[in-house]
């Protein structure tokens, strides 16, 4: 059943109606105990969603259409195994990379339960992750490790490379991490080019391990490091391990399948971070540290499954969104770290939403009439503020926003964290109740400028305020962004864990590299024939 489908989407629909003047000044005037009652906490995270446009009935109703959608349920059929991933054919157990304490966690199609082999790897991944940070791995030659250089795209790349940067400050500095991604020589040349490879180790992470982008920057680096060995293919063992769960495929690269740290099918590439897709970052932060950010996962997963929906962080979110989206019209969700280290993170939402719910038909392959996942963007604070906020504040848009702090820094260095925070607080503030004419006419101001100095305000947030930027509360933060996404895919009815729209791309990528290097007849399109005719001429 999809969210249309339910009773209680009506009362939605008709909330929106008798709510279409709601006014959070109002709001707040009228309920002093708003902010309290709209504010829940789980892992270390507090979600205050009181300057959301909505009321307590309404949130009521979305949490009936939940129920009326089976979602503790589908919570449920997730968390015990079963092939939720139907289009694949898969089980769905993310959760199982992190359950450090309970199980047994089955796979329902194989009957086995998937955590010794989750706990083999990770230990295998502590013993590795110990050698490199020690300098008991070292390369070929000797030298001791001082670049790792994961080489990976989309899932086998957004997650470590967000996670390393947003873990930084707990990270062994002596060692630098580099992740290369773009099928664009430039990011490979680019990210070596001050790198000896007899000190550089190279995490070639891969999923299938068949990725166009991944294979050409492993077979560069490849060549990269055996320049320098002479050509001496020994050396590959000492600078190359791999991430995957295609062995035969590794041992055809020529990596020793002994360096190779596997994962499974049920882990989607989008949420393999805390799995061995993760082990550039527990080189950087240690295996304790990296045990840690799994306990932050392991902690909001277990709010996630047990919580009532109305104190359910990620289901509260979720809600929201939805009634944004689809009752409201928005079509894109904002959200804005206010703090530096979480710079990737965006982008690293962007995969884990918009490839789980960018989908247009439901589970039973029927076009949708209803809206699914929307457009995520976002920047840290506060350089979004000199950028984009004035859309935020005076555009025609509704955005939705996300904002993300912490109360305290791992750089306390004179004002500036008092500043960040004060711009975090002072934001949400100006766009929940905004700026009427009259206050700004109160300022002496023209009476022509008085509508553009205006703010009408009603511009809905979330903020997210946690004490610290730990391990623990990162992996909390992923966890619950992870269960949002889960629950709106619930409630638009569409397959969260497949990616079908990505292949077409692939394919026809595959057809067009022979044409761009031999003289073939084309059979594209006049504009695509065109276009290809003009690369042919400029490299020949
Ligand atoms: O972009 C499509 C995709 O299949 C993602 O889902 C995945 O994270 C990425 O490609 C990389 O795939 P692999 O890990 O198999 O190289």
């Amino acid at each position: 059943m999809n969210l249309t489908e339910t009773k209680a989407w009506s009362a939605v629909l008709a909330d929106a109606e008798s709510n279409r003047n709601f006014s959070l000044r109002a709001a707040f005037a009228a309920d002093p105990d708003r902010a309290r009652r709209m504010t829940i906490e789980a892992a270390g995270w507090t979600l205050d969603y009181s300057k959301n446009i909505v009321d307590a009935k309404t949130m009521a109703d979305l949490r009936a259409v939940a129920e009326e959608c089976g979602l503790k349920d589908k919570i449920e059929a997730m968390f015990s195994g079963e092939h939720i991933n139907e289009t694949e054919d898969r089980a769905v157990l993310h959760v199982a990379l992190r359950d450090l304490s309970g199980g047994p966690i089955t796979d329902k199609a194989t009957g086995k339960d998937v955590l010794p082999e989750v706990r083999e790897v990770l230990s295998r991944m502590e013993g590795f992750a110990n050698k490199v940070r020690s300098g008991l791995w070292t390369g070929f030659s000797g030298k001791r490790i001082r670049n790792v250089v994961n080489i990976g795209i989309g899932g086998s790349d957004l997650g470590p490379c967000m996670a390393t940067i947003a873990l930084a400050s707990f990270s062994q500095r002596d060692i630098r991490f580099a992740f290369v991604s773009n099928v664009d020589a430039t990011h490979f040349a680019e990210t070596v080019r001050d790198m000896d490879p007899e000190e550089t180790l190279f995490i070639v992470a891969s999923k299938t391990f068949t990725t166009l982008e991944t294979m050409d920057n492993a077979n560069t680096a490849r060549e990269w490091v055996l320049k320098r060995y002479n050509g001496n293919g020994a050396a590959v063992a000492k600078h190359f391990v791999a991430v995957s769960t295609a062995a035969d495929e590794v041992a055809k690269f020529g990596i020793d399948t002994a360096n190779m740290f596997g994962f499974w099918n049920w882990v989607g590439g989008r949420y393999s971070l805390p799995s061995a897709i993760g082990l550039s970052l527990m080189i950087a932060i240690g295996p304790d540290r990296f045990r840690e950010m799994l306990g932050g996962y392991e902690a909001m997963d277990a709010h996630f499954r047990s919580a009532p929906l109305a104190e359910n962080l990620p289901v509260t979110m979720a809600l929201l969104g939805i009634y944004y989206n689809n009752v409201l019209g928005a079509q894109s969700h904002a959200v804005l770290p206010y703090d530096q280290y979480l710079a990737r993170f965006p982008a690293y939402l962007q995969q884990l939403d918009m490839e789980s719910n960018g989908k247009s038909v439901d589970k039973k392959g029927r076009r949708v009439s209803w809206q699914t996942g929307p457009i995520v963007w976002g920047e840290p604070g506060t350089n979004g503020q000199h950028a984009f906020y004035q859309l935020l504040h005076q555009g025609t848009k509704l955005v939705p926003a996300d904002f993300i702090g912490f109360l305290r820094s791992h750089n306390p260095i004179g004002s500036h964290h008092v500043h960040l925070m004060a711009n975090f607080f002072a934001q949400t503030e100006a766009l929940a109740f905004g700026k009427t004419a009259d206050e700004v006419r109160a300022e002496g101001t023209p009476e022509a400028l008085v509508a553009h100095k205006t703010f009408e305000g009603n511009r809905p947030t979330n903020t997210l305020v946690a004490d610290e930027l730990t391990p623990a509360s990162f992996g909390a933060l992923v966890a619950l962004y992870e269960h949002k996404v889960f629950v709106q895919g619930a409630l638009w009815d569409v397959f969260s864990f497949d990616q079908w729209g990505v292949q077409l791309g692939k394919v026809l990528a595959k057809k067009i590299i022979p044409e761009l290097t031999d003289g073939r007849p084309l059979s594209h399109d006049s504009s695509t024939n065109a276009l290809i005719e003009r690369f042919r001429a400029a490299n020949a």
